[in-house]
């Protein structure tokens, strides 16, 4: 339990109320940032302090900082939606400052006590309040980050100085053609993880590195890269950057399945919240391992009928068409599929909620 108090400085020149509305009207994704940012400093002898809530603005860095050189840095993404009633809430927010201190403990970065995390979005979201959307599907999506800010070139160590800070953006959906299903291509030139790796921990630096996987993708007429595993290219792990869910079967036949965490895939919230939903809506749901030979032959053989991507972001987002080197196929009819979306229309409706929340979830 940290009894860290914030210092609250509001920003004297928010953005103008009209200029507001219209952000959140049509915000995109990741594109505006509200009025403050949370600021919050460590360092290896006076541990967490100097936690703030202060105007959103640039920062200034020691150019010899150790994330720019060794990228020592950690992210999390989650959001606010607004209630019927008006009120606030956050979904699972516990979840990621969890996530975000095991991340920690691979990046070798200290660990930040779980109600200081949780009460840096309380802060940020209280300060920003007006900021959080009321339009249906939209919200103010959250972004907790931690970096190494100790002047040092040398690599034999980590740094002994961090920032924590959490930003906000009002975001309306993340693939601005809605829910209409992608393209995907598999990728057997560039690897996201190997074991042993940072595959499981959410640090910029796997994101980096998958641009170039997903600019070949582009390249092959594709939206979004499938990453296969390391060693035989040919183990389905994650689309993008979310897991992948298979869907066999369909109407009260469904079952779901999801590749398991092996430590190269990122351990989504939203991949577990699917994975607790679906079987209480009828849909038996396992974490196992698919190929790309079983993928296809399944889809061929009518036993795969939808597959879907999920994350914080875009929450679901069905795949539509596979291509690769030597093989092409495509799932479904070019509409989301049956179960897709009833999972999708569920969790939404605990995330907004205009459904109950039987887990505890909403925050
Ligand atoms: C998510 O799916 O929420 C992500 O992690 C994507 C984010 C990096 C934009």
């Amino acid at each position: 339990m940290s009894t860290l108090d914030f210092d609250i400085t509001p920003n004297p020149n928010p953005v103008p109320a009209a200029e507001r509305e219209g952000i959140l009207a049509d915000p995109g994704w990741g594109r505006h940032f509200t009025d403050h940012m949370v600021t919050i400093r460590y360092n290896e002898d006076a541990g967490w302090h100097d936690a703030r809530v202060e105007p959103y603005g640039p920062i200034a860095l020691d150019p010899a900082s150790q994330v720019l050189h060794y990228a020592q840095e950690l992210f999390e993404g989650l959001k606010a939606y607004r209630q019927p009633d008006g009120s606030i809430v956050t979904f699972r927010p516990y979840m990621n400052a969890a996530r975000m201190n095991r991340s920690a403990q691979r990046m070798a970065m200290p660990e930040i006590p779980e109600d200081l995390f949780v009460r840096a979005l309380e802060a940020l979201v209280e300060a920003d309040r007006d900021w959080v959307p009321t339009e249906e599907g939209y919200s103010l999506y959250l972004r907790p980050f931690m970096f190494a800010t100790t002047r040092l070139l040398g690599v034999n160590q980590p740094a002994r100085d961090y920032l924590f800070m959490v930003i906000a953006s009002p975001s309306g959906l993340y693939y601005s053609g809605g829910i209409k299903p992608v393209s995907v291509w598999l990728s057997q030139n560039y690897t996201r993880a190997a074991a042993g790796g940072t595959g499981e921990a959410k640090t910029g630096g796997n994101y980096a590195s998958s641009f170039a996987g997903q600019a070949e993708a582009v390249a092959h007429g594709c939206d979004q890269v499938v990453w296969l595993d390391a060693v035989e290219h040919r183990w389905v792990e994650e689309v993008g950057s979310m897991n992948l869910m298979f869907v066999y079967g369909s109407g009260s036949a469904a079952r779901l399945l999801t590749p398991a965490l092996t430590g190269t895939l990122l351990p989504g919230i939203t991949r577990d919240s699917m994975l607790k939903l679906a079987p209480d809506l009828g849909v038996p749901a396992e974490e196992g391992k698919i190929s790309i030979e079983e993928w296809q032959a399944g889809v061929e053989s009518g036993e795969i009928t939808e597959v879907f991507g999920c994350g914080t972001a875009a929450i679901i987002s069905p795949v539509g068409e596979v291509k690769g080197a030597d093989r092409q196929w495509r799932i479904g009819d070019g509409e989301p599929g049956e179960v897709s979306m009833r999972l999708r229309e569920e969790l939404i409706g605990i995330q907004y909620g205009t459904r109950p929340d039987p887990y505890g979830w909403v925050h």
